[in-house]
C-alpha cells in the first residue's frame, strides 16, 4: 500500500472479505484499507478494523464517508439485501455491489424463480405454498423434493430430500414459521458456480468454480456456508459456459434491463449441469465464499482495478487475466459446525503452513489477542494453494493443513477429488 493511494472500505468479516482485502492491499494504487468489522487476520496486511456491524447500514455509510472512501466493497448478502448499496451511492460513495432491487435475486428465492420463468431463464420446475394442503399437493409429484426457504439463511435454508417424509418435515417447519415454502424439481448432475462481473453496462465471465456445501466427505452431513472449493472446473467446458450465458445469465440481464434495472457487482449463478444442459438452482448477488478465494489466487489483474471498474462503469477497460493451473481452498472449521461449536482455541502452525509452496491462508472466524490467533467462529481459516495441476494444488493444500492445529479442528479431505 502507498501513502497517497486509494481508500478501500470492505464490509464483512469472513474469508471472502479477508481474501479480497488481503489481495487488494498488494495493489500499488491502494493506500488504506478498512474492514468492518474484519477479523483476527485484518492487521496482518495493514488493514484497519472498524467496529461497525455489516447490518448497520447507517453506521457503515457514515464510517465510509468519514474515511473518504474511494471504493466500498460489500461482501455478504445481508447488507446488500438490506439496501447498503443504495444508501452508499446516495452519499456519492463508489460501491461494488448491486442495488436493493437486484439484490432480491438472492434475497427472495421465490422472486428469482418467478422472474426466471418470466424471463425465460433455464430454471427447474417450481412452485410455492403457505398451506399444509399445498405441501401435500406438491409432494404428490415425486419431482418436487427440493425444499427452500424464501429468504436468506446463510446457505443453510435448503433441504434436498431423499424421501417424501423428509421433504414434508422440512416444508412444514417453514410454514409453521409463517413463511412460504418454495419447492423445486430435484435435478441430477454436478453443480458449478458461474460468476459474472458487471458494471451495469457490460459483463465479464469469471472462471468456473465448484464448492462443497456439505459438512462431511462424500457430500454427506448438514448444509454449511461452504467447506471448500476449486477452480477452474474442467467439466465446465467453454461450450457449457457459453450455454450458461445464453440460457441463464443473458436472459436475466435482458430481463433486468427491460425493467430499467442495472446490475452492478457480481452475479453468481449456482447451476446444475444436467444431461439436458445447465439449469439455474439459485442466484447469489455477491462473490461465492470460498469460490472467490480460489479465483483471487488465480487472478493476475490488480483486484482493486477490477472492483473499481465494476463500481465506476469501466469494466470494458479491463481484460481479465488468469494464472494457468488450478487453485483450491479447504476450510478449517470448528468441530460441530454448522451446529454448535467451541470458540477461543489457540491456533498453531500458520507460519509453518505458509512455507509450503503456492499456499496462502485467509482468515474467517479468528481473533488476534496479544499476537496469538484464536478461533472465533465456525469457519475458522481458508487454506488455499495453487498448482500447475489440480493434484499438485491438492497435495500442497493438505500438506499445509498438516502444520495447522486447534482443538476440535475439522475439514473435508475430499476437496477437489470428487
Ligand atoms: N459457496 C456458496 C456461497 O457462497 O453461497
Amino acid at each position: 500500500m502507498t501513502q497517497t493511494g486509494k481508500v478501500v472500505f470492505f464490509v464483512g468479516s469472513g474469508g471472502r472479505e479477508d481474501a479480497s482485502a488481503f489481495c487488494t492491499s498488494r495493489s500499488p494504487q491502494v493506500g488504506k484499507i478498512y474492514v468492518a468489522p474484519g477479523n483476527g487476520g485484518t492487521q496482518r496486511f495493514g488493514g484497519i478494523r472498524v467496529d461497525v456491524k455489516p447490518t448497520d447500514i447507517e453506521g457503515i455509510v457514515t464510517a465510509a464517508k468519514e474515511r473518504k472512501t474511494d471504493l466500498l466493497f460489500v461482501g455478504p448478502e445481508v447488507p446488500l439485501v438490506a439496501g447498503l448499496v443504495d444508501a452508499a451511492v446516495a452519499l456519492g460513495i463508489p460501491t461494488f455491489g448491486p442495488d436493493t432491487y437486484c439484490s432480491q435475486l438472492e434475497g427472495d428465492k421465490i422472486f428469482t424463480m418467478i422472474k426466471g420463468r418470466e424471463w425465460d431463464v433455464a430454471i427447474p420446475d417450481f412452485g410455492y405454498t403457505g398451506t399444509l394442503a399445498g405441501i401435500e399437493e406438491f409432494l404428490a409429484d415425486p419431482r418436487f423434493r427440493v425444499v427452500k426457504r424464501r429468504g436468506l439463511r446463510a446457505g443453510k435454508g435448503v433441504t434436498v430430500a431423499e424421501t417424501k417424509e423428509e421433504a414434508f418435515k422440512a416444508a412444514r417447519t417453514i410454514i409453521e414459521n409463517g413463511e412460504l415454502v418454495l419447492f423445486q424439481e430435484r435435478l441430477s448432475g454436478r453443480e458449478a458456480s458461474a460468476m459474472r462481473l458487471s458494471d451495469g453496462l457490460i459483463r465479464k465471465r469469471l472462471l468456473p468454480a465448484r464448492d462443497y456445501k456439505r459438512a462431511l466427505n462424500g457430500d454427506k452431513g448438514d448444509m454449511t456456508g461452504g467447506m471448500g472449493a476449486y477452480a477452474p472446473v474442467p467439466d465446465v467446458t467453454p461450450e457449457i459456459d457459453d450455454r450458461i450465458d445464453a440460457e441463464i445469465i443473458n436472459p436475466t440481464f435482458a430481463g433486468l434491463h427491460r425493467e430499467g434495472k442495472r446490475f452492478k457487482g457480481v452475479l453468481y449463478a449456482g447451476t446444475m449441469l444436467t444431461s439436458t444442459g445447465p439449469k439455474l438452482l439459485e442466484y447469489n448477488v455477491r462473490f461465492g465464499d470460498p469460490e472467490w478465494q480460489v479465483l483471487l489466487r488465480l487472478l493476475l489483474n490488480d483486484p482493486y482495478e477490477v472492483l473499481e471498474a465494476c463500481a465506476l462503469g469501466r469494466l470494458a477497460d479491463i481484460t481479465l487475466r488468469w494464472r494457468a493451473g488450478f487453485a483450491i481452498c479447504v476450510n478449517l472449521v470448528a468441530g460441530g459446525y454448522p451446529n454448535d461449536y467451541r470458540k477461543g482455541d489457540h491456533i498453531y502452525g500458520l507460519q509453518d503452513a505458509l512455507q509450503v509452496p503456492g499456499v496462502e491462508i485467509f482468515h474467517a472466524g479468528t481473533v488476534l489477542k496479544d499476537g496469538i490467533y484464536y478461533t472465533d467462529g465456525g469457519r475458522v481459516l481458508n487454506v488455499t494453494a495453487v498448482g500447475d495441476t489440480l493434484e499438485e494444488a491438492r497435495a500442497r493444500v493438505y500438506e499445509a493443513i498438516n502444520h495447522i492445529h486447534f482443538a476440535d479442528m475439522y475439514y473435508r479431505t475430499d476437496i477437489g477429488l470428487t
